[in-house]
């Protein structure tokens, strides 16, 4: 069994990774600080609490395992607050990814995939927007990612590293069992705020912008189910496993949906009205972010299964309403 290091493994998108390994026949072993994360999100795993900026504690894992590959998820992701707070994200999500990068080094492990945005293209120049659209981030969370594309690729050249940079659109869902899910201290994702306001543990979910050139005048976004994000993952995995090359890929669905659709969607599902009211713009909101994804069915023989944004929520929904954490 080949023992896969996760950063970040039990924050949302991490340990729906976890969990996906471990039913194919990978050994993840977890390092999270619990910072942003949740033990519960990974249960019964091999887990080590630590800070990538921790270098005994990476020492110890490295040391002692034999790590054949290493999966980086551990980075904070508001926009807003690396807008106010820059340092935060710098310090963690730039410089302690150095500092990971070295212990690799180290300990001569070159197989690296990498959890990257499409916030690492900020404002779009034309939709859908494949790999080679132009990387101009538009805050200082993008500009992390983009950044750590740019060392990886530096390493890649000068020490022979092999990455794979996934460029997701937008994360949604749960796992279809409901054990695991999202579940952010400060919550800013449109789904899960639609659902709370439905339920009743919001007072209401705030249209954020309805002037956008867009039919009906509100944000596209490209939702992708958590569980097909895994399942990219591992294809990526697999593929650095057998020799493939590095690269950038994106990972969406290619179809785009309104705020609007999907507070539509959101009541469809759950069969009642989610109390809803029109405000201001939210900085840095790009009107449209759809992915082009034929790299990712090129490189990693992936196509995302829950193309549906009804599929998407009824999970989240599932999620919302047993959560345990
Ligand atoms: N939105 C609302 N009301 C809300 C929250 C969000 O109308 O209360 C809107 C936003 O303005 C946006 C859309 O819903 O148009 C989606 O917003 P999310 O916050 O769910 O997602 P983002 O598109 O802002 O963010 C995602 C990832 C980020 C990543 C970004 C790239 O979560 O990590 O895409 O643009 F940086």
């Amino acid at each position: 069994m080949k023992n896969i290091l996760v950063t970040g493994g039990a924050g949302y998108i991490g340990s729906h990774i976890v969990r996906d390994l471990g039913e194919n026949s990978y050994n993840p072993i977890i390092l999270d600080n619990l910072s942003e994360g949740h033990r519960e999100a990974c249960a019964g795993k091999e887990f080590v609490l630590a800070s990538i900026n921790d270098t005994e504690a990476l020492d110890a894992v490295f040391s002692e395992k034999n790590i054949d590959a290493v999966m980086h998820f551990s980075a904070f992701a508001y926009v807003g607050e690396s807008v106010t707070n820059p340092e935060k994200y710098y310090l963690n999500n730039l410089s302690a990814t150095v500092n990971l990068l070295s212990v690799m080094r180290k300990y001569d492990v070159q197989k690296f995939i990498f959890s990257s945005s499409c916030a690492t293209y900020g404002n779009p120049v034309y939709i859908p927007m494949d790999e080679q659209h132009p990387q101009n981030p538009i805050n200082p969370y993008g500009r992390t990612k983009f950044m750590v594309e740019k060392i990886i690729d530096d390493y890649r050249a000068a020490y022979g590293l092999r990455y794979i940079a996934l460029r997701y659109f937008n994360a949604a869902g749960a796992h279809p069992d409901g054990s695991i899910g999202e579940s952010h201290r400060i919550e800013t994702h449109l789904i899960p705020l639609v659902l709370k306001a439905i339920s009743g543990e919001k007072d209401r979910i705030s249209i954020l912008g309805s002037d956008y050139p867009t039919p009906d005048g509100t944000c596209i976004r490209d939702y992708i189910a958590v569980t097909d994000l895994a399942a990219a993952h591992r294809a990526a995995l697999e593929l650095l496993l057998s020799g493939g090359e590095s690269a950038c890929v994106n990972l969406g669905t290619e179809h785009g949906y309104s705020v609007k659709e999907v507070i539509s969607a959101c009541e469809e599902v759950t069969g009642k009205k989610a109390p809803v009211i029109t405000a201001p713009r939210r900085a840095g909101d790009p009107p449209e972010l759809v992915a082009k994804t034929s790299l990712a069915k090129k490189l990693l023989g992936f196509t995302a299964k829950k193309t549906d944004i009804r599929d998407i929520i009824s999970n989240a929904w599932q999620w919302e309403q047993t959560r345990r954490y």
